[in-house]
């Protein structure tokens, strides 16, 4: 198995399962933790990742398949492909804000909604990764500091982010009127940035 990443709360190994290209992520054991603790909280958010990414899925928005889960680790089909953060154009971006308009519709909030945490393979097809920040919610605030923190990292990576963000907008705008009252939150929420 090969490490592909690191993280604070994760490594992710690359393997192969079945003849099929695979990602194992497991979390990994903080040391200023009690260990029986420590591992009860990596198993649960484990599960919790899982069923979130099902969820998401049934909601119809493209999501790696779940192969296995056991203990604090989560086997994951692998997505070939480029960071969306490396294929910022507008076609793209109004495909994303379609696939986060359903991620909201299905009552999830992602929590650290970047483009480095979604890839776009070689036909132009989206696929949403890491729901370990990701929560069941209702409350359209939720979703609307999905938005604003979406919006920042646009801003971060580029200087044409405006047009980029009217496009994923106009995706986004696909919810119907659940979209409408989270857009009408965000001016809210970046009023709240603004003065803090
Ligand atoms: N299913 C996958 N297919 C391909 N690459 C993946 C997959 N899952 C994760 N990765 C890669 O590993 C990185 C870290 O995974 P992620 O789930 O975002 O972990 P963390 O929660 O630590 O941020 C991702 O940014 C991505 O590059
Ligand atoms: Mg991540």
């Amino acid at each position: 198995m090969e490490l592909i990443y690191k993280g604070a709360e994760a490594e992710l190994y690359l393997d192969e399962f079945l003849g099929l290209k695979v990602v194992i992520k497991r979390r990994v054991a903080k040391g200023y933790r009690h260990p029986s603790l420590d591992l009860f909280i990596r198993i649960s958010r484990t599960r919790k990742e899982a069923r979130l990414i099902r969820r998401a899925r049934l909601g119809g928005v493209p999501v790696p398949a779940i192969l296995d889960i056991w203990k604090d680790s989560l086997m994951l089909e692998y997505i070939e492909g480029e960071k969306l953060a490396a294929r910022l154009d507008e076609k793209t971006m109004r495909k994303f804000g379609h696939i986060v308009c359903r991620l909201h519709n299905s009552g999830i909030s992602h929590n650290d909604l970047t483009p480095y945490n979604a890839v776009v393979s070689s036909r132009g097809e989206i696929c949403l990764l890491d729901f370990g920040l990701a929560e069941s919610t209702r409350d359209v605030e939720d979703y609307a500091v999905d938005l604003y923190v979406l919006k920042r990292s646009l801003k971060s990576i580029t200087d044409n982010w405006k047009g980029l963000w009217e496009s994923f907008l106009e995706g986004y705008l696909q919810c119907g009127e659940l979209a409408n009252r989270v857009i009408r939150r965000l001016s809210v929420v970046e009023s709240r940035g603004r003065y803090k």
